[in-house]
C-alpha cells in the first residue's frame, strides 16, 4: 500500500493496539504514513506492533497500561495530546447468560467500553477543538443496534458507546471534528478465546456464518479517514455474509 497524501505525517492514538482490530488498524495506518501512539496492557505485544509499524517508516511510541485506571488514562491523553486521529478500539466482553453476569463484570465492561472511551475522547477532542480539526473513530459493534443472547451487557455498553459517538458528532461538528462509528459483526480475533461456558460455546458453534477479518475493520477505518475535507462517513456497518 502507498502512503496516503492526506494522512501521511499525521498522528493517531489507537487504544487496544496490542491485538486484533487495533493491531490491524495500527499496521494499516502505518502503511499509509500515519505515526501511531500505541496503547494496551500487554507490553510484549505492543513492542511487536511498534516494530512492525516502524518498518513502514513511521514513528510508533507506545504506553502500556490499564484503561480501567483513571490515573493511567490521564497520563495517556497528556502523552498523546497532539493526536489528530483517535481510534477508540479497546473493548472487553464477558460472554454469559444475563442472569450469570456479575455486578463486577458488568461494571468492568462499562468502565472499559464506555467510561474510558468517553474520558479519552473528551480529552483528545478538547485538543482537536483548539486546532479546529480532527477525526474520532468509535469501534462499536452490530450489538450497538441489536441484542444477542449471552452478550446482553456487552450490547448495553455498545449501545451507550454508539450514543456517545452520535453526541460527539452533534456537538463537535461546528469545530470541524469528524466522528465515524464503525460497527462490525463477528470478527476473527482473540476476543472470544477466554470463553469456557458450555452453553455459550454451543451457541457460538451453531452460528452459520464465518467471522470477518480484523483487516476488514481496518480497511473501513482507512476509508473513513481518507474521506475528503467536506465529507465524513458517519456509520459503517460491517456484516459477515459468508456461511
Ligand atoms: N471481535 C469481534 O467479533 C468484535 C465485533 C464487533 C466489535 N468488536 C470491538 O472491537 C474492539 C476490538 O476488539 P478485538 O476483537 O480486536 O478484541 P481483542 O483481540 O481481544 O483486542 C482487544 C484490545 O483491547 C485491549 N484492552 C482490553 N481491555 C483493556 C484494558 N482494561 N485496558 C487497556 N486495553 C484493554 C486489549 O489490549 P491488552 O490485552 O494489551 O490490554 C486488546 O488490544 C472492541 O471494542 C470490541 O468490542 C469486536
Amino acid at each position: 500500500m502507498q502512503t496516503h497524501p492526506n494522512l501521511k505525517g499525521q498522528w493517531a492514538l489507537i487504544t487496544g493496539a496490542s491485538a486484533g482490530i487495533g493491531r490491524a488498524c495500527a499496521l494499516t495506518l502505518a502503511r499509509a504514513g500515519v505515526n501511531i501512539y500505541l496503547t494496551g496492557r500487554k507490553e510484549v505485544e505492543l513492542k511487536a506492533v511498534q516494530s512492525e509499524c516502524q518498518s513502514h517508516g513511521v514513528q510508533a511510541p507506545y504506553m502500556s497500561g490499564d484503561l480501567g485506571d483513571r490515573s493511567f488514562v490521564k497520563e495517556l491523553v497528556e502523552w498523546s495530546s497532539s493526536a489528530q486521529i483517535l481510534i477508540n478500539n479497546a473493548g472487553t466482553l464477558t460472554y454469559a447468560p444475563v442472569l450469570e453476569v456479575t455486578t463486577d463484570e458488568c461494571e468492568h465492561m462499562f468502565a472499559i467500553n464506555v467510561v474510558a472511551a468517553y474520558d479519552v475522547s473528551r480529552a483528545i477532542a478538547e485538543q482537536m477543538k483548539k486546532r479546529g480539526s480532527g477525526h474520532l473513530i468509535f469501534i462499536t459493534s452490530l450489538a450497538a443496534r441489536n441484542v444477542n443472547v449471552h452478550s446482553v451487557v456487552y450490547a448495553a455498553t455498545k449501545h451507550a458507546l454508539s450514543a456517545l459517538a452520535k453526541g460527539f458528532r452533534l456537538e463537535l461538528k461546528k469545530d470541524l471534528i469528524k466522528v465515524t462509528e464503525i460497527a462490525p459483526g463477528m470478527v476473527d480475533t482473540e476476543m472470544r478465546s477466554a470463553i469456557t461456558h458450555p452453553e455459550v460455546l454451543k451457541a457460538i458453534a451453531s452460528r452459520t456464518f464465518k467471522p470477518i477479518a480484523a483487516q476488514d475493520v481496518a480497511n473501513a477505518a482507512l476509508y473513513a479517514l481518507s474521506s475528503s475535507e467536506g465529507c465524513c462517513p458517519d456509520l459503517i456497518e460491517l456484516r459477515p455474509i459468508v456461511g
